[in-house]
């Protein structure tokens, strides 16, 4: 591990700032909020922007760890409607944070094309779109050599994907990885210390946008978790020892009349060395739209069936 990559140093920070012990639904876990921060921290990166604010549990962990860094996250805000309105009152005292309303395929390209020059190392964490979208987006992002940092969150090692992405990006950890994660210790090491909080204040509960309803949810959702996590994908790129090989992903775009577009890959291609390429076949693609409805199905078949092939 080198010097970039010590993520340690932030664990003791990360329990001084985050007192808080509620996580609000459909957010990450603290130790992933950690783990997002901290390689931001690491990187020393000058701008964060997040795709997929919600209700903000992500953002609210990253910006007070990281006060110091500006920080632009991007909603829709249809997929949950009335999280636009919850998270603009939950962030408002927060000054390094910028709420933009839009779809991230299209604003986050308007914001790296008119970012001053003196914004130099980018740090992108992606928590929507999820799947093939994401892997999209996350690709055509990470060509742009001012981000530093890339994180996708609900990307388990364990999912089709995960192959793609460490084909994509091979020094990428998957957080929910068990013993594989290099960084085990420290995720064990936060998760203990806020469920033991957590558990001073109240029992069980389920999951609430409410305070008093949901406070207890850590503990109801660390017991349901297989390794503590949702699944996260984070990896340093376009640094120096982190170098990533080329790749193309070719995919189709689904339009539906009032709906934004959604994604779907057929092939990724990645040159691994000179002359060797290896072709990733997608297939039993589900379209989902970014409201989370599909023409023949729900977001929860998205990754029913699938298979990837590895050529040489
Ligand atoms: C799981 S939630 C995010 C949770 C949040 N990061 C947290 O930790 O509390 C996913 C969000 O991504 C948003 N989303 C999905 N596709 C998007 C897109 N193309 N552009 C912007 N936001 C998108 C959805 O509207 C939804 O609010």
């Amino acid at each position: 591990m080198t010097a970039l990559l010590t993520l340690h140093d932030h664990v003791s920070g990360f329990k001084e700032r985050i007192t808080d012990t509620w996580l609000t639904p459909r957010g990450v876990t603290f130790s992933e909020g950690f783990a997002v921060a901290a390689m931001m921290k690491c990187l020393d990166v000058d701008l964060i922007i997040e795709s997929g604010t919600a209700y903000g549990g992500s953002t609210e962990m990253v910006a007070q760890m990281c006060p110091e860094i500006p920080i632009i996250t991007i909603d829709t805000f249809t997929l949950y409607e009335d999280s636009e309105e919850y998270v603009r009152d939950r962030l408002k005292d927060y000054t390094n944070v910028k709420i933009v309303q839009g779809n991230s395929f299209e604003e986050i390209e308007r914001i790296l094309n008119y970012l001053p020059p003196h914004i130099k190392k980018i740090g992108v964490f992606i928590d929507g779109p999820k799947g093939e979208p994401a892997l999209i987006l996350a690709h055509s992002l990470s060509q742009d050599k001012r981000v530093k940092v890339l994180a996708m969150h609900d990307m388990k090692h364990t999912s089709p994907h995960a192959p793609a992405c460490m084909a994509l990006w091979p020094h990428a950890t998957f957080w929910d990885a068990g013993k594989q994660n290099i960084y085990n210790d420290i995720k064990r090491e936060i998760d203990n210390h806020m469920l033991e909080l957590n558990k001073k204040l109240t029992g069980p509960t389920p999951s609430s946008l409410n305070r008093d309803d949901g406070q207890g949810n850590l503990q109801a959702a660390m017991a349901e978790l297989s390794n503590g996590s949702y699944g996260l994908m984070i990896t340093p790129l376009n640094v120096e020892g982190y170098e990533r090989p080329r790749a193309t992903i070719e995919y189709e775009e689904h339009t539906r009349p009032g709906f934004m577009p959604a994604y779907t890959i057929s092939r990724i291609l990645v040159e691994q060395e000179p002359n060797a390429l290896t072709v990733y076949h997608y297939s039993d693609c589900q379209v989902v739209f970014p409201d989370g409805t599909s023409p023949s199905g729900s977001v929860e078949h998205l990754n029913v069936g699938r298979q990837l092939h590895v050529e040489k």
